[in-house]
């Protein structure tokens, strides 16, 4: 996928833009969710929060983010508490998410931004907000009480089982704040909106009580397998549960007859409607309540679990072009939806402590870098994990196969491709830290399907299907061409698994489809040796974007614009299909060592003397006039850019670049940032705040490094957007570009913590 920053205008004309903030205005009861968007939106948010917030506001919130489709957040733009806004899915469609709580008979909203015309409640006053890697916590003050509530996404990289059960918890406590005891009861409910990217569709539901667990379950009354609407699976089922304690009530029914029910009664009818009809016919909602009686010192939580299930989850073509279906990880050892759901909110306390030991670790980890990194490094966690699922196929008997284990990653926001190798490579530092296994299973089903023989092409291919979740291959060779930066990325994350684990498997079972990668590598993304002297200037736009220039080509554009994008882009002529090539020599380099892994050392010595001569080349070719900087384009000696590739030279302890290429390159960027940060190169003020970390990645000073790391915190939570991390904007305005956002990309923002 490719994003060009010289084609801005085009950018700034495409119907998308917008779409980052529709559905994310959130003052609008349910009733009134589909007009005046616009005049609402518009709606200052506070200048300066009420609450505190540690270690600081991101652009949206972490609720229930843990695959594609159960990814529900809290947007902030400037700030909004958790009952000022609904919830929305990443791509802002509100999910529909609700809390009350009634303090000595009074009841308060704590969650969502309901409206109930029938009976009277106040707000829940937010007094805090704190996230880690795994939770987002909110304080709120109800009366003589103050809440609790905490949204744990569970991240269990290193248990393939428990990452992949697609639920998520909501636990609320509640404490006197004097002393005092007061009675207390909680609500909360989901509504429909969590199963379908489109409200008019027809759902039904049942709510059932299966031993120690009371459930919701809800799902489109016309299942389409492998479909989606909006970005929402449009088949599977959600459910919104609790433990079945003695005062658990619930009821199903429109919001505002449930929410009334709650509000004025302290519990639920235990009754169902079941008058199936759309999401937004009288907004079905499913309600559960607790009355904890008299509380004086915390509670023990109220817990809830969302979730959503579906089966198969993923569409894979296999030997001879047979589409094999494959199923969540969890599923091979829950045969019930009920099973899984009972483990997981039976799991809830083992859970947290897990999660607080990974949130330490990793507070641990990125403090020693700086407290802006801590905070970076944590909000991007959950999103970047979430747009993964791990799936297994089964045999032929119809067993699960457990050691048939793959990963598939959506792209998410810039298109829906399946396993982007552009965005596997910018994510990688996170699997490399989290769990290189699960790395591993993500570049599986791209090996295997390219030795399958059914991808034509000699280089690597660009992703296994356009649409997630249908990895349908590209057998006509027909995928986004991006074939320098696609097998360089493969090679290198081969290698860097192999590094980190021992486990050479993938380099042998795969040695053929990663030499003739890196055959493809030499003969077609570098100019050969002979012909260097002769370069002309056409040639020498190919050399000296080598490093500097290889990846501008590649961001991920929404794909709306994609194709408006590709025909632009193929006008400008050839310089810009050579700004494309050449994470080429890193990857050449990353081949020599995995020939001298793989036991064949006189290939693996060839490999890195061509690496290095063409290192030598690029160097010459590249310095400025001046000698302050590498530059962009031949002959340019005002062009310039970020050198991220060079991450890879350090993580695969290549050591192909001088140390005067790193210390250049440092002190140029100390005097080049913008207010947010560094340009991604001269030709916009556009930056990534992935390339920007990888950037600091090997950054020789500490103040350049620091410089880079805060500008992309700065943004993060500068308070003008209000979707989830985007990893694409302007460096002088601090203004998102093009509306990328919630993409799996900001895993790289872990670089630091694997060198
Ligand atoms: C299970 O999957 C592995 C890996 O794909 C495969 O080699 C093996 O044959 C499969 N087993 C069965 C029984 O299908
Ligand atoms: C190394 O690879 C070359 C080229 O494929 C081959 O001729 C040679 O026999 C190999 N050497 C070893 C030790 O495997
Ligand atoms: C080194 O590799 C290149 C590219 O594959 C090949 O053309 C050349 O013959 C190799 N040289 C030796 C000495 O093996």
């Amino acid at each position: 996928m490719h994003f060009d920053p010289m084609t801005t205008t085009v950018i700034d004309e495409a119907p998308s833009i917008n779409l980052a903030y529709a559905g994310l205005c959130v003052f609008q009861p349910p009733a009134m969710r589909r007009i005046s968007l616009a005049s609402i939106c518009l709606l200052p948010f506070a200048a300066a929060l009420s609450w505190t917030t540690t270690p600081f506001n991101p652009s949206s919130i972490p609720l229930a983010v843990r695959t594609p489709y159960l990814s529900t957040w809290l947007p902030q733009g400037a700030g909004a508490a958790l009952n000022d806004a609904w919830p929305t899915f990443w791509a802002g469609q509100i999910t529909g998410w609700a809390g009350f709580v009634k303090v000595d008979g009074v009841a308060y909203s704590f969650l969502g931004a309901s409206s109930v015309p029938s009976a009277t409640f106040n707000k829940a006053v937010q007094k805090s907000f704190k996230f880690t890697s795994t939770q987002s916590i909110f304080v709120l003050s109800a009366g003589a009480v103050d809440l609790t509530v905490t949204f744990l996404s569970p991240v269990e990289p290193t248990d393939l089982l428990k990452q992949s059960i697609p639920f998520s918890y909501l636990s609320v406590s509640a404490a006197s704040t004097d002393g005092k005891a007061h009675t207390v009861q909680v609500y909360s409910d989901i509504s429909a909106e969590w199963v379908s990217g489109d409200n008019s569709l027809a759902v039904k539901w049942n709510s059932t009580t299966t031993g120690s667990i009371l459930t919701h379950q809800v799902q489109l009354q016309t299942q389409n397998v492998f479909s989606e609407v909006n970005d929402h699976t449009q088949y599977g089922s959600a459910f919104y549960s609790t433990p079945n304690t003695v005062s658990a009530t619930y009821q199903t029914g429109a919001d505002v007859t449930v929410r009334a029910q709650f509000i004025n009664n302290g519990k639920l009818g235990n009754t169902l409607d079941t008058n199936f009809r759309a999401i937004n016919n009288n907004w079905p909602v499913f309600g559960l309540a607790h009355d904890l009686g008299s509380v004086t010192t915390a509670s023990a939580p109220v817990l809830f679990s969302v979730g959503h299930i579906r089966d198969p989850a993923i569409q894979y073509i296999v030997t001879g072009g047979a589409l094999q279906s494959r199923s969540s990880y969890f599923l091979s050892q829950f045969s019930t939806s009920d099973a899984v759901i009972s483990s997981f909110l039976g799991d809830y306390s083992a859970a947290l402590g897990r999660a607080n030991t990974f949130d330490a670790k990793v507070q641990s980890d990125a403090s020693k870098i700086s407290a802006d990194y801590a905070g970076v490094v944590a909000i991007s966690i959950r999103q970047s994990l979430s747009a993964n699922e791990i799936t297994l196929s089964k045999t032929s008997s119809g067993a699960f196969n457990t050691s048939d284990v793959i990963v598939f990653m959506k792209e998410i926001s810039s298109d829906g491709n399946v396993n982007t190798v552009d965005v596997i490579f910018p994510a990688w530092p996170i699997f490399l830290y989290t769990n290189p296994q699960l790395g591993k299973f993500l570049l599986e089903g791209l090996f295997r399907y390219q030795a399958s023989g059914q991808y034509p092409n000699k280089w690597s291919v660009h992703d296994l299907g356009s649409s997630y979740p249908k990895a349908l291959g590209h057998n006509d060779g027909g995928d986004e061409a991006m074939p320098v930066e696609e097998s360089g990325n493969m090679v290198i994350m081969a290698l860097s698994y192999a590094q980190k684990t021992g486990d050479l498997s993938h380099l042998q079972r795969y040695s053929a489809l990663l030499d003739q990668w890196t055959s493809f590598l030499i003969s077609d993304s570098l100019i050969p040796a002979n012909q260097i002297s002769t370069a002309s200037s056409y040639l020498g736009v190919l050399w000296v974007c080598i490093l500097i220039c290889t990846s501008r080509m590649i961001l991920p554009v929404p794909w709306r614009i994609k194709p408006i994008l590709r025909s632009k882009a193929s006008g400008v002529g050839p310089t810009m299909r050579f700004f494309n090539r050449a994470v080429g020599i890193v990857g050449i380099g990353a081949m020599g060592q995995i020939w001298n892994l793989l036991g064949n050392t006189s290939k693996g010595a060839n490999y890195t003397a061509i690496a290095k001569s063409y290192v030598t080349q690029w160097q010459t070719l590249s310095a400025s006039s001046t000698g302050a900087h590498l530059t962009l384009a031949y002959g340019n000696a005002n062009s310039w850019g970020l050198s991220y590739n060079l991450y890879g030279d350090k993580l695969l302890k290549l050591n192909l670049f001088p140390a005067s290429v790193y210390s250049q390159q440092t002190a140029w960027y100390s005097s080049h940032a913008n207010k947010f940060g560094v340009p991604l190169d001269t030709r916009h003020t556009y930056t990534k705040t992935d390339w920007e970390i990888f950037t600091a990645s090997w950054a020789t000073t500490t103040a350049v490094r620091d410089l880079l790391i805060s500008a992309v915190k700065s943004w993060v939570s500068d308070g003008q957007y209000n979707a989830p991390f985007g990893d694409l904007y302007d460096t002088v305005t601090g203004a998102v570009a093009i509306g990328f956002k919630a993409r799996p990309v900001v895993g790289g923002h872990l670089a630091l913590l694997t060198l």
